[in-house]
C-alpha cells in the first residue's frame, strides 16, 4: 500500500531548524506529515511535552499537511493506533547511522508491517541537535540561528530563570 502518513517522532526538546528542515521536506513528499512529540518524562526534559507540542504548533502552522501530537510508550503502539506504516527520521552524519538503524530494527521485529525512511539533514544543520541548543543557551550563547524564533524566545525566557 502507498503510504499517504507519515510519523515524524522525536523528543522535541526543544524543536531545532534542523527538525524543521526535516518536517518541510517531508511536507513536499506526503499527503500527511504527524509530528509525533514522545512524553519522556523520566528524561526531565526542559519543556513539558504540552510546550514543546505548543512550540510546534506554532512552527508548523505554515503548512497545511503538518499536524503535531504527543505520545508515551513505544512508538510502534502509537503507529499502531494511526494506522500509520511509515516513520521518518533525519540522519545528520554517519554516526547517527548505527543508532537509528537499531531502532528502526527493533521497530521493525515489533511491527513488520512499519517501515523507517532517513532522510539525510541539511548540511548547513549537520552539527546541529536539540542537547546542544540547550547547552549553548545555558551558558548564554546565542542560539537564535539554530532555532524557530518562537523557540529562541522561550530559550531567552527560561535562561532568565536558570
Ligand atoms: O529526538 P530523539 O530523542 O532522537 O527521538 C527518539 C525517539 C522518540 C524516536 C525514540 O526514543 C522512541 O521512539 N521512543 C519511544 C519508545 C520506544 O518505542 N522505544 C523503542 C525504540 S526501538
Amino acid at each position: 500500500m502507498r503510504q499517504k502518513l507519515v510519523i515524524y517522532p522525536g523528543s522535541f526538546d526543544p524543536p531545532t531548524n534542523g527538525h524543521l528542515d526535516l518536517i518541510t521536506r517531508a511536507s513536499t513528499m506526503f499527503a500527511h506529515v504527524s509530528v509525533a512529540a514522545l512524553r519522556n518524562d523520566a528524561k526531565a526534559p526542559l519543556f513539558p511535552v504540552e510546550e514543546r507540542v505548543a512550540m510546534l504548533r506554532e512552527v508548523v502552522a505554515p503548512f497545511d499537511n503538518v499536524s503535531v501530537d504527543s505520545f508515551d510508550g513505544l512508538l510502534v503502539d502509537y503507529a499502531r493506533r494511526r494506522e500509520a506504516r511509515l516513520i521518518l527520521r533525519g540522519i545528520r552524519a554517519i554516526s547517527d547511522y548505527e543508532y537509528e538503524v537499531q531502532m528502526a530494527l527493533m521497530n521493525r521485529k515489533l511491527f513488520p508491517e512499519l517501515e523507517t525512511l532517513f532522510i539525510p539533514a541539511a548540511e548547513s544543520y549537520s552539527y546541529l541537535s536539540s542537547r546542544l541548543v540547550k547547552e549553548v543557551n545555558r551558558l548564554g550563547g546565542d542560539v537564535s540561528d539554530l532555532v524557530p524564533p518562537n523557540v529562541a524566545a522561550r530559550l531567552r525566557e527560561l535562561r532568565g530563570k536558570q
